[in-house]
């Protein structure tokens, strides 16, 4: 149990990515807030945590509110007294050809994948400060924070700020003992994205031939990361952008 007695926030834990890290933390022994809109879902998750012998409360939460995010840090604090590790996961995805992209989906996703980042990054980092121990925040981001796609010119502007943001904040606040790193992952088989497939929206067969290890990932893939960032045997990575992407943007050749 590599994360025992830690306090640990995921965002966007009500599916995919957030709803995985969420279930591996709370088996790694730590306390898991989850924070999302569809409190539905989100509770039936914190129950199956809690029918696994492991620790979890369901919090309503959209990340686009400031007041929203700080909220979801203080009853964090109020209920379990401190916060150890802030997951900065909810994101929301958007296509779209950027000739026609309205100021509302352009605010809508710079607002969710970017400014949500830092609302969490700030809530987090006032709490750890106060925590003589510090804490460490992890924010989801992706590869096309890193590399281009056509018509996601909101969706990569944002995720390439949030890595930027990552770096920013981990440099600002090593010396208040809080690390910062982002993992970015490639095409990773959450329950959307397998819908997008079977609905033949998304060309897996070009995606798996373009990525070296010739798969997309699976959330799994990300688990394990997510963990070793979160514990004390990072205790000297911060500032890090660790791609998960089969090799997809170490690729430059043919
Ligand atoms: N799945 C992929 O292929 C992939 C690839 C690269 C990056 N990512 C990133 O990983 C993260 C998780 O993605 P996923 O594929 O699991 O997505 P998903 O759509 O399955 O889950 C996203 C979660 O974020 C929540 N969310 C969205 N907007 C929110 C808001 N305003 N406030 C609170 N919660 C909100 C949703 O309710 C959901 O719980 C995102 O940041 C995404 O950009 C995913």
């Amino acid at each position: 149990m590599k994360l025992r007695n830690k306090i640990a926030l995921v965002t966007g834990a009500s599916k995919g990515i957030g709803k995985g890290i969420a279930i591996r933390y709370a088996q790694e022994g730590a306390t898991v807030v989850l924070g999302s809109r569809s409190m539905d879902l989100l509770s039936a998750i914190a129950e199956e945590i809690r029918g696994a012998g492991g620790q979890a409360l369901a919090l309503s939460l959209n990340v686009r509110k400031l007041e929203s995010v700080q909220q979801v840090v203080d009853e964090t604090v109020e209920q379990y007294g401190r916060l150890d590790i802030m997951v900065n996961n909810a994101g929301i995805s958007m296509a779209h050809p950027s000739e026609d992209l309205s100021p509302e989906d352009w605010a809508r996703a710079v607002e969710t994948d970017l400014f949500g980042v830092f609302y969490g990054c700030q809530a987090a980092a006032r709490q750890m400060i106060k925590q003589s121990e510090g804490g460490c925040i992890i924010n989801i981001t992706s590869v096309y924070g890193i590399v281009a796609a056509p018509m996601r010119a909101a969706y990569c502007a944002s995720k390439a700020g949030a890595n930027m943001l990552t770096k920013v904040l981990a440099i600002e606040w090593a010396d208040k003992n809080i690390r910062v790193n982002a993992i970015a992952p490639g095409y990773i088989r959450t329950e959307l994205v397998q819908g997008v497939i079977d609905k033949g929206m998304l060309p897996v067969g070009a995606i798996e031939r373009r990525t070296p290890q010739r798969r997309i990932g699976e959330v799994e893939d990300i688990l394990g990361a997510a963990v070793y960032l979160a514990s004390n045997e990072a205790s000297f990575v911060t500032g890090s952008i660790l791609t998960i992407d089969g090799g997809w943007t170490a690729y430059g050749y043919l």
